[in-house]
């Protein structure tokens, strides 16, 4: 499999860059405002000129219109990982899916993808008897807050509670008593801390968390990889993890 990586010289870009060289996939080019070192990169997509099977997409919102308009023009599958889409961009990113297959995950590790699914369960058990808290850290150079995992988490937790939760980012001041019904989202900063999540059920007495920690980029750059290929020969629409994991 060829791939053409947006992003290519950022940090996930170099962790895809090393992790397909390990499983024999090509990166035959990339797109970025910083050139990689060895792999023809590009700032305008017209200038494309490298051949590949699929796009996978590790940068910024900002990119959404070129990755689009690459994939349209080559017909090809698109994997998206970046995080921090508006409704605009989420709304373009339908509309590719009409015409080329879509993967889209804010979190492409497969220990995440178990975590939303207990967090599911728990929040059937314990929504009524529980309030609900999800905490967010990672490194000091992330630019997006709460992160796309969070928002993950967070819709999950919604819609098995029955779309009862209501969102409360942080808190500050005098009259932030928690309501029944609150789901609070609050993002930490530091350091280099590749990603961390954990829901907590607090109870009278008790409290359930569950937790999932990222001890490397690898897992996500493997997640990505796996995807474009589960792309190939997929009809177009927008697929997630539980496709690809069923
Ligand atoms: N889905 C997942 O599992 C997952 C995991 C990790 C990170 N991410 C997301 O992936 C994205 C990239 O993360 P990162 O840690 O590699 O960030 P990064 O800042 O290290 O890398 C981003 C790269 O994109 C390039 N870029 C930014 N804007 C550009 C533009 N307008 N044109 C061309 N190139 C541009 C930058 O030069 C940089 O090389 C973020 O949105 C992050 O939240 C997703």
């Amino acid at each position: 499999m060829n791939v053409f990586l947006f992003g290519i010289s950022g940090k996930m870009g170099c962790a895809v860059v090393s992790r397909a060289k390990e499983s024999g996939i090509c990166i035959t080019g990339g797109y970025d405002i910083t050139p990689s070192k060895d792999i023809p990169t590009f700032n305008d997509i017209k200038q494309v000129n490298v051949p590949f099977d699929a796009v996978i997409d590790f940068s910024r919102p900002e990119t959404l219109d070129a990755v689009i308009a690459l994939a349209e023009s080559r017909n090809c599958p698109v994997v998206l990982c970046t995080t921090g889409y508006d409704a605009k961009a989420l709304a373009k990113i339908e509309k590719l899916a009409k015409k080329v297959p879509v993967f889209k995950s804010g979190n492409m590790s497969v220990g995440m993808n178990v975590l939303i699914s207990l967090a599911e369960q728990a929040t059937k058990l314990l929504w009524d008897d529980s309030d609900v808290e999800i905490i967010e850290a990672h490194h000091n150079r992330k630019v997006d807050a709460p992160s796309g995992t969070a928002k993950m988490i967070a819709d999950a937790v919604n819609k098995a509670s029955g779309d009862k939760a209501n969102f409360v980012y942080g808190r500050e001041g005098t009259d932030c008593k928690r309501k029944k019904n609150d789901l609070g989202i609050h993002a930490i900063r530091g350091g280099t801390i590749v990603g961390e999540h954990e829901v907590m059920f607090c109870m009278n007495d008790e409290t359930v968390t569950i937790k999932h920690s990222a001890l490397s980029r690898n897992i996500f750059a493997d997640g990505a990889l796996k995807a474009a290929e589960f792309l190939i020969g997929k009809s177009p629409a927008v697929y997630d993890m539980k496709d690809m994991l069923k």
